[in-house]
């Protein structure tokens, strides 16, 4: 097996993979944008999980149970609000993305999937968090760890067209490059 990276357009909730990752707040008890989403499809039980975090600071991540969704489990990664950019937002989404992929290091997950943290709601510059988000997959795979699978779900595709030359900029050709592939459900 080799280090894939995956790109696709759709709902995060419908991917059967071992983790998607949820842009939660630091009380981890839901909101709208991606966090209802998942909280909606994975159903009560994993706010009844979330409510036991005890909540997460910005730049951090936790791991609970998919509950009612395909994938095993829900990586709730806390991504910082756009403030202008010198307030630590791009160190802070840096730490974010890590806190991810030491959880998927630590649970020894073969797969995961990540929306693109902070750009709705957080009102974090799309562009320079995709890099941010590409850039950190291709130092995770210069960790000794397993072969992983990582997939970016964009949720438009003004997000695809940012992630795709993205993708051939900034990871090598040593890693294969998933296929891009429309997923499941369509954007509603
Ligand atoms: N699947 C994949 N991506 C999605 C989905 C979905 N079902 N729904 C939204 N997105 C995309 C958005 O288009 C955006 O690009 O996820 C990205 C992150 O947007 P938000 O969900 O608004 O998250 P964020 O900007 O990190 O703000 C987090 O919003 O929902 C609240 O509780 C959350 O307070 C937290 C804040």
């Amino acid at each position: 097996m080799q280090n894939r990276v995956n790109l696709v357009m759709g709902d995060i909730t419908t991917l059967d993979t071992d983790a998607i990752v949820n842009a939660a707040n630091t009380s981890l008890l839901s909101g709208g944008g991606v966090d209802g989403a998942i909280h909606r499809a994975a159903g009560p039980e994993l706010i009844w999980e979330c409510r036991k975090l005890n909540g997460c600071p910005t730049g951090g991540a936790k791991i609970t149970k998919g509950h009612g969704l395909p994938a095993r489990h829900v990586i709730h990664a806390v991504g910082p609000i756009w403030q202008g950019g010198d307030r630590g937002e791009p160190e802070l989404l840096q730490r974010a993305y890590r806190s991810c992929y030491d959880l998927v290091e630590q649970y020894e997950l073969p797969s995961v999937a990540f929306p693109s943290i902070s750009t709705g709601a957080y009102r974090y510059p799309p562009k320079a968090a995709c890099k941010i988000a590409v850039t950190e997959a291709r130092e995770f795979f210069q960790r000794d760890t397993p072969f992983c699978v990582i997939t970016f779900v964009c949720y438009d595709q003004t997000a695809m067209n940012l992630y795709r030359p993205m993708l051939d900029e900034v990871i090598g050709s040593d890693v294969r490059k998933g296929e891009e592939k429309r997923v499941l459900t369509p954007v509603t």
